[in-house]
């Protein structure tokens, strides 16, 4: 039998950790264990616990509890609580995910333990460094004994630096896994007009208060322009920062609500006419349920759906928003076989096990 460690703190981690916990469970149980170390990096019910019930993860062994706090300072205290945890007990292996704070500290922790580390959604870039996210990818990656690419693109970025078919195996994504599980365990949608679902919560545009007020401003020529509702799920950084400018929403037609559970995404997502998004999650979603997407960054790590037509970045700049939006009304993008076979979860636990 062998123990593994799966480190989580973030919001999207609870979700690509669920279908990992649910292959261990139906698959492998007889030859694998997972412990589940959250690092509190997310703490609030609507970013953290309830995707707990929700998505039926094992409630975590661990809580280290950090919170929030500058990069430097939350990193540090979750590499201190990992390093104790891992002193003090053993594990065959630790998992991570993807590219937050908590991913950087359980792979470094580990890594200096000598204790295998394996990276699910490996190989990203958006060859940004100004993202703390890239650094994450990065540092993570160069501590990783297995690196799990989603996609084709992430594969050649991994032995675009270095890393040979050893250790760099295209296992799909996890996340496609998860939407063709849990979309059919959704109850039948409510016929109502289809709207627009829009998030934003990177720092580039939440702390900049000249690019949040273009957006903003452009999710009101939105409503205007195409006679739409919109859907706007606000995370708990932007809110801060939309309340302290006073924003409020030019039209009741922009309805600004607290975070959405992950069902109740899929469910806004299988809605909506468009999205609109600074967060990678949601571009993939919204292209595996065959929704266009205007992507509020300069730049994306997933190519492919650009590439497939299916997003157009658009930065902060309200007439491109307005131009992408045009463009992807008529489009409705499917297909999503860049990203693996669905079966992503299986694939990178036959790899942890050999
Ligand atoms: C983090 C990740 C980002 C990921 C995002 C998903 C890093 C560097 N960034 O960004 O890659 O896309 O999670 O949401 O790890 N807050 C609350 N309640 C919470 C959590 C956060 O109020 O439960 C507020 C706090 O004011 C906090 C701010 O949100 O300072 C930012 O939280 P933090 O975890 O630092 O980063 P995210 O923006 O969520």
């Amino acid at each position: 039998m062998k123990h593994i460690l799966t480190i989580v703190g973030a919001r999207p981690q609870f979700i690509k950790a669920a279908a990992i916990s649910h292959a261990i469970r139906d698959l492998h149980s007889h030859e694998l264990a997972e412990d589940i170390l959250h690092t509190g990096q997310h703490y609030d019910d609507a970013m953290s616990g309830r995707f707990f019930t929700e998505l039926d993860i094992p409630m975590p062994r661990y809580n280290l509890g950090v919170g929030s706090g500058p990069h430097g300072r939350q990193t540090a205290l979750m590499l201190s609580g990992i390093e104790e945890i891992l002193l003090n007990n053993r594990y065959d292996g630790v998992l991570v995910y993807g590219d937050t704070n908590s991913t950087l500290a359980g792979a470094l922790a580990a890594a200096k333990q000598h204790i295998p580390v394996y990276h699910i959604e490996a190989g990203l870039r958006s060859f940004n460094r100004d993202m703390p996210e890239e650094i994450n990818r990065i540092v993570t990656d160069h501590t990783s004994t297995l690196l799990f690419a989603p996609t084709q693109t992430a594969m050649q970025n991994l032995r675009n630096e270095g890393f040979d078919n050893k250790h760099a195996i295209f296992s799909g994504d996890v996340m496609l896994d998860n939407v063709r599980y849990y979309i059919s365990r959704l109850q039948p949608a409510v016929n109502k007009p289809p709207f627009i679902l829009a998030t934003i919560h990177r720092d580039f545009n939440t702390d900049s208060p000249q690019r949040l007020e273009a957006i903003l401003n452009a999710l009101g020529d939105l409503v205007e322009r195409f006679d739409t509702d919109i859907l706007f799920p606000v995370h708990p950084r932007t809110r801060q920062k939309i309340d302290s400018m006073g924003y409020a929403p030019r039209t009741t037609r922009i309805r600004t609500v607290a975070p959405l559970s992950y069902l109740e995404t899929l469910d806004a997502m299988r809605q909506s006419w468009l999205v609109l998004t600074d967060s990678g999650g949601l571009q993939k979603e919204a292209y595996f349920c065959g929704r266009g997407c205007v992507i509020l960054r300069p730049e994306t790590e997933w190519v492919e759906i650009v590439n497939a037509g299916a997003a157009i970045l658009a930065d902060a700049d309200g007439d491109r928003i307005l131009e992408a939006a045009a463009r992807l009304k008529h489009t409705s993008p499917s297909s999503p076989t860049q990203f693996g076979d669905g079966k992503a979860a299986d694939t990178i636990l036959r790899h942890i096990l050999q």
